[in-house]
């Protein structure tokens, strides 16, 4: 572990770096501040080596102040379940929406609006301020946005995104450990903390489908069409992740449990030679995104209602698509995936899964990179019982799925750090 004087001396050099490229391109200075931008440095203009210096500074201030709490204080303050409670009562009672940015309101009105007492109020308020810079008091008493509730109030995904991990996904995740030690070994996708804290004998997948859920339903795919859209895991992404131009005139994609299908959007932008149907299992998904759908494109992309846990319907197809669909569900579960498509495969027809890879131990750029890998496979683990992969466990399951269905690579992809791109071909005949 480095020591303090190298992991300030480092802090100091990259901040260097970082304020001068920031001067030279007349950038604002981080702050959180009204005025502030949404994001420190755009990630699509910004040299590499700035982004480096950047996430460097934020793993050594990070190692630094760990390392000077000292082990006892640092267990006391990393484990603090209050944490959650004020962004809970910021999104549950909408207080962001309760004023206009850039004016101001009161303790009174704010209380006035969630229906809560003012002394509740008050102190979940001030506890937003200092935990997660959620709101400012200028002056005691005066409750002003931050740019923190700036973009929760212009950003309904982003606010979408935090209702969902205060409400459900802390739930699931308290659940969780008690879950583990019900189910020792289990695959099933409802042996999960998130049945266990909603008391259902169903998946997340399946409760969430059951009448009387739609507006939870609602609020998740808002989140997945949310996080879909960082810069980091973008539609964009998949143009370059594939030999997509390689692909015959009417060649076609099923994007498999594609939800709203913005990545067959995006592709069916640039290779116009293909054409895309679009799988999901929600029909008020499906209807929605089929709905929103932009002109130039909606006759090359199709929507249908499947069920991947039933056989393949679109036969012969060049390519079928998991994006982020495997790390779902258990081994078990995913090989039945997997079977289920090979009544739609002819010979030569790929399957493409575009998901989360886990790395070997020692071997991740950054700790930062290797809590947020340790976090998306214990999300998985929490709402469905299932976890991410290494590289050796997709191998795996195209071999238990048929030994027709042939393993032929597997690469980051590119302008991820997160996702890769796996590629098995079907080499039996046409089914
Ligand atoms: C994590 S999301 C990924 C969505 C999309 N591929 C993407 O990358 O944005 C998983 C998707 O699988 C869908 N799904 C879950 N169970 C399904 C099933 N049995 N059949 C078809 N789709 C299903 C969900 O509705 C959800 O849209």
């Amino acid at each position: 572990m480095a020591s303090i004087i190298d992991l300030s001396t480092r802090i100091a050099t990259n901040t260097t770096l970082l304020n001068t490229y920031l001067t030279e391109h007349n950038l604002p200075f981080p702050s959180f501040d009204i005025s502030a931008p949404i994001d420190l440095l755009p990630p699509s203009t910004t040299p590499p080596e700035i982004l480096s210096a950047r996430q460097q500074i934020i793993n050594d201030t990070s190692a630094l102040h760990n390392l000077l709490l000292g082990p006892r204080e640092h267990i006391m303050s990393t484990y603090q379940p209050i944490s959650m409670i004020s962004p809970k009562a910021i999104t549950q009672f909408r207080l962001v929406h309760s004023f206009p940015v850039g004016s101001e309101t009161s303790f009174s009105a704010l209380a006035a609006h969630a229906g809560i007492s003012q002394k509740h109020l008050t102190k979940l308020i001030r506890h937003g301020i200092v935990a997660h810079n959620l709101f400012a008091e200028p002056k005691p008493g005066v409750i002003v946005h931050s740019a923190a509730t700036k973009l929760l109030a212009e950003n309904e995904g982003i606010h979408n995104w935090v209702e969902y991990a205060t409400h459900e996904h802390w739930i699931a995740s308290y659940h969780a450990v008690e879950a583990m030690r019900q189910y020792p070994g289990s695959g099933e996708p409802n042996n999960s903390g998130f049945s266990l804290a909603n008391q259902t004998d169903k998946s997340m997948f399946g409760f969430y489908s059951t009448p009387g859920n739609e507006k939870r339903l609602e609020r998740f795919a808002k989140v997945m069409r949310f996080i879909t859209r960082r810069p980091e895991l973008g539609p964009e992404l998949a143009v370059d992740a594939f030999d997509w131009k390689g692909l015959p005139e009417g060649g076609k994609v099923v994007d498999v449990g594609g939800s709203h299908g913005l990545v067959s959007i995006e592709l069916s932008k640039n290779f116009s030679q293909l054409e895309f149907v679009v799988q999901d299992l929600d029909e008020s998904v499906v209807r929605g995104a089929e709905s929103k759908m932009p002109e130039e494109v909606k006759d090359r992309v199709k929507f249908m209602v499947h069920d991947f846990f039933t056989e393949q319907p679109v036969k012969g197809a060049d390519v079928y698509f998991l994006r982020a669909v495997l790390h779902n569900w258990s081994d078990e579960y995913a090989v039945r995936i997997l079977r289920n498509l090979i009544p739609g495969l002819k010979r030569g027809s790929k399957i493409v899964v575009n998901d989360v890879v886990l790395a070997d131990v020692g071997t991740y750029k950054d700790k930062s990179a290797e809590l947020w890998a340790r976090v998306s496979d214990l999300t998985q683990v929490v709402l469905q019982n299932s976890g991410d992969r290494e590289i050796g466990d997709y191998i795996k399951l195209f071999e238990a799925a048929d030994e027709r269905l042939k393993y032929k690579e597997a690469k980051p992809m590119p302008g991820s750090t997160r996702l890769w791109i796996i590629v098995a071909e079907w080499e039996g005949t046409d089914s």
